[in-house]
């Protein structure tokens, strides 16, 4: 019964490993709203939310469904390339990029964030990537529009391209101490390399717990004690039952 039970979720695990983002390719690309000074899943110090381009990245590239995970710190050039949610789709004549952070996981719950080894998600990626803004650090009028013809300038998705890039110096924040690294007061709940790569990559929270990819909900970083423990009761019950 035991067996059975954890089957699934170290399948699970194997898949996740099994995966690998490739350093450049095509993306989505949505925007969200993110507090300055904000903390996300990685625990990366608050200072370079809306400070500095930050993203959050889809829970199969993020590496986790929880708290932490190998895209934690990682920095992306993003390209803009077109937004097709439109009649008709929408060709800009500019295409902006931004080098951007990741600070935080978007859950596979989310939407366009669901994609697993084996099923993009429903634009046909594997990588999305979730924009915070507008933020100080990226103001309104990043994005391409055309309000005349449209009558609005939100186009809400985008096809992107993305190449990962070091850090240092190519991040806006890379020169700022108090933008780079983890919040130290999170302890071992916070991992956010200053420059990921080698042996200071952050492993992955849901893998190394052995926590099941695809549960209810993403959680956030408070969530994940009463999560795990809930699956410590649920083994013990087992345990105790069989
Ligand atoms: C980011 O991508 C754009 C568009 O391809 C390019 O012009 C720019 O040089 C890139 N920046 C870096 C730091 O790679
Ligand atoms: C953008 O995405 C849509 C939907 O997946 C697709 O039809 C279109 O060809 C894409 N454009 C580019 C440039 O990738
Ligand atoms: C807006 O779109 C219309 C129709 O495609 C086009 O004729 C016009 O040049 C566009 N304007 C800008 C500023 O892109
Ligand atoms: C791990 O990274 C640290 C910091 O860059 C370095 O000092 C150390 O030598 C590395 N250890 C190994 C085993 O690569």
């Amino acid at each position: 019964m035991i067996l059975t039970f954890l089957y699934p979720l170290l399948a699970t695990v194997v898949l996740a490993q099994e995966w690998q983002m490739q350093s450049s390719g095509l993306a989505s690309l949505t925007h969200y709203n993110l507090p300055t000074g904000y903390v996300g899943s990685c625990g990366c110090e608050g200072e370079s939310s809306g400070n500095y381009p930050t993203a959050a990245l889809n829970q199969l590239a993020f590496g986790s469904a929880y708290v932490y995970g190998p895209g934690c710190g990682r920095c992306f050039n993003l390209t803009l390339l077109d937004s097709w949610t439109s009649t008709p789709p929408f060709f800009p004549s500019s295409h902006p990029s931004v080098i951007v952070k990741i600070t935080d996981l978007c859950p596979g719950s989310s939407p366009h964030c669901q994609a697993t080894a084996s099923k993009p998600n429903e634009f046909g990626y594997y990588v999305h990537f979730d924009l915070a803004y507008p933020t100080p650090a990226i103001p309104t009028g990043f994005f391409p529009s055309n309000a005349s013809y449209y009558g609005y300038t939100d186009f809400g998705v985008w096809n992107i391209t993305y190449t990962s890039v070091e850090c240092i110096p190519n991040w806006a924040g890379s020169g700022n101490a108090g933008a780079m690294g983890r919040v130290p007061a999170l302890g071992s709940s916070a991992c956010c390399p200053g420059e990921p790569g080698g042996n200071d990559t952050c492993p992955s929270y849901s893998s190394s717990h052995v926590l099941p990819p695809n549960t209810a909900g993403g959680a956030p970083p408070r969530l994940a004690l009463p999560y795990l423990l809930a699956m410590v009761s649920v083994c013990l019950v087992l345990l105790g039952f069989s």
